[in-house]
């Protein structure tokens, strides 16, 4: 390990000028670890022993391995959410569709190079549900000698979202999945771990963020909740957003934010001139449309002001108005102020012609409740599913990338995933009266360097709710958006081809639809999914296959020889 570390330093040294990145090495040790929340404790899984996990800190450019090593009895592995990989699929980590768990006991070297990215991702568990507590910041700085395309900041700040259950959330979905009925939700929201003093038995486990008047502080916001969309605000102070899922945007300012999992976005937070007198809270609660259950509760952090002269006399504490749980009105304006940067340096790549056009419906379903049983999905006879077009995706027990490299995926999966809703109904109005879903392993295929349009379509079935689609492996373009069912023949005149924002992670909005367009520059297995894991539990995720192309560098690598088997 430090000759490969020398090794890449050597280079930097005999390049000073070059952009050639350095070779960055972690060990993450899956563990478990006591945790109390609440003033309840529990054996967590967790890297290192952290909650949340270390930080992933890096330079665009630079190549990153990462040892995982699994000590727990749970089989894990990793994501890296965002991370483009070029080529690299097999460092992508989504259970059983990149590649098999790393068993107890054994370990799996990710190897990955950060190319054309700079800002904040975050890595996670990507295996059922561990990643509620399986979670950290990425944070890829500019190439050396590069700056921010804003003001420098004083200093950075990760602000990492997150759930705590006082229950195993793998117990928690395990039930649900036998069951039917919509899993039970989590105890709190946490910022950095902790979930603040609006819960009982938690004024202790407050974040607290100690800052200097005057100044510009960099937060890099994280959702990395299991099942919630959540709000953020800080009392009497305006955020300028920067970035987005490390993609530079055009600044706008908004006094609250709305950040779904899998969501990063860098805000600049510019602090009072003076020492105000006072302490603000920095909240978080979440946005939800849906007919279940949901964690309404509040999360909150402290913006404190060092005191000039340290003296503690106490303050006035001011708390920030979040907008209504089912504030869709905000969120479709929200989301419309995300604009790519689009100039010389940070061009917008939007395709500007398609070769395919999708229409995926994403919404909720139903399966037919086992004979002899009874069920708590929305009826006793059923059971809770949810659907891309329909097909509920049911993991292999193999991964599909492996499969398709070896040519063995006959038996593993399909590629007859369905382009368009396999039964046209009104999507948004009255839900159809058969809402059951089929099951199937499905996927698409995609020629190299096809120019893809995917209109994501909303469904009203068993409620019309939001859902953060990720897609991995790419980015894409939001070109439009709208309430309703798409219309293909109006829609499309009113698509944003010139600087539309540029993400990962998007949400479908409830009632509604979006449309994206990527190039598949990227060949390997894709999968595609809502990042809220009852969703994706239910079925709502979909692959992509994405052939080679010509050249030796548009081909995807053979695996590593430490690759886990199933
Ligand atoms: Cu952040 Cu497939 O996940």
């Amino acid at each position: 390990m430090a000759a490969l570390l020398f090794c890449s330093f050597c280079v930097l040294l005999l390049l000073p000028n070059s952009a050639v990145g350095i070779t960055r090495l972690y060990t993450f040790n899956i563990t478990y670890q006591n945790i109390t929340r609440l003033c309840n404790t529990r054996s967590v899984v967790t890297v290192n022993g952290k909650f949340p996990g270390p930080r992933l800190v890096a330079r665009e450019g630079d190549r990153v391995i990462v040892e995982v090593v699994n000590h727990v009895s749970y089989n894990i592995t990793i994501h890296w959410h965002g991370i483009r990989q070029l080529t690299s699929g097999w460092a992508d980590g989504p259970a059983y569709v990149t590649q098999c768990p790393i068993q107890n006991g054994q370990s799996y070297n990710y190897n990955f190079t950060i190319t054309g990215q700079r800002g904040t991702l975050l890595w996670h568990a990507h295996i059922s549900w561990l990643r509620s507590s399986v979670y950290g910041a990425i944070i890829i700085l500019p190439k050396r000698n590069e700056s921010y395309p804003f003001q420098k900041p004083y200093e950075e700040i990760p602000i990492l979202f997150g759930e705590w259950f006082n229950v195993d959330p793998e117990a928690i979905i395990a039930q649900a999945l036998q069951t039917g009925a919509g899993p039970n939700v989590s105890d709190a929201y946490t910022i950095n771990g902790l979930p603040g003093p609006l819960y009982n038995c938690s004024s202790k486990d407050t974040f607290k963020l100690k800052v200097k008047p005057g100044k510009t502080y960099l937060l890099r916001l994280i959702n990395a909740a299991l099942n919630d969309e959540l709000f953020f605000s800080i009392a009497n102070h305006t955020l300028t957003v920067v970035e987005a899922d490390a993609i530079y945007v055009k600044p706008f300012d908004t006094d609250t934010l709305l950040i779904t999992p899998g969501q990063t976005t860098n805000v600049l937070l510019k602090t009072k001139p003076a020492f105000p007198n006072a302490i603000f809270f920095m909240s978080a609660r979440p946005y939800f449309t849906g007919i279940g259950n949901f964690d309404n509760s509040t999360t909150a952090a402290i913006l404190e002001y060092k005191h000039p002269s340290n003296s503690s006399t106490k303050v006035p504490l001011f708390k920030p108005t979040l907008p209504p749980f089912n504030a869709t009105g905000f969120v479709a304006n929200f989301t419309r102020k995300f604009r790519s940067l689009a100039n010389a340096k940070f061009p917008a790549n939007v395709p500007q012609t398609v070769d395919r056009n999708f229409l995926f419906t994403v919404g909720l379903g139903t399966n037919p409740c086992p004979a002899n049983n009874t069920c708590q999905g929305p009826t006793n006879t059923t059971k809770f599913a949810a659907s891309i077009n329909n097909v509920s995706f049911e993991l292999p027990s193999v991964a599909l990338l492996q499969s398709y490299f070896f040519g063995m995926s006959n038996g593993v999966f399909t590629v007859d995933f369905p382009q368009n809703p396999p039964v046209p109904f009104n999507y948004t109005g009255t839900p159809p009266n058969n809402t059951m879903v089929s099951n199937g392993t499905k996927a698409l295929i995609l020629r190299f360097n096809t120019s893809v349009q995917l209109v994501l379509q909303g469904t009203s079935i068993l409620g019309a709710e939001s859902h953060p689609l990720h897609l991995h492996g790419y980015n894409f373009f939001v070109v439009g958006q709208g309430f309703g069912n798409y219309d293909p023949n109006k829609d499309p005149a009113k698509f944003n081809l010139v600087d539309p924002i540029e993400r990962k992670t998007v949400g479908v909005p409830a009632g509604g639809w979006i449309a994206i367009r990527f190039l598949a520059d990227n060949p390997g297995v894709w999968f595609m999914h809502c990042h809220l894991d009852v969703h994706t539990s239910w079925g709502l995720r979909m692959a992509w296959v994405v052939l080679d192309g010509p050249q030796p560098n548009q081909k995807l690598q053979p695996p590593p020889s430490d690759l886990p088997s199933c």
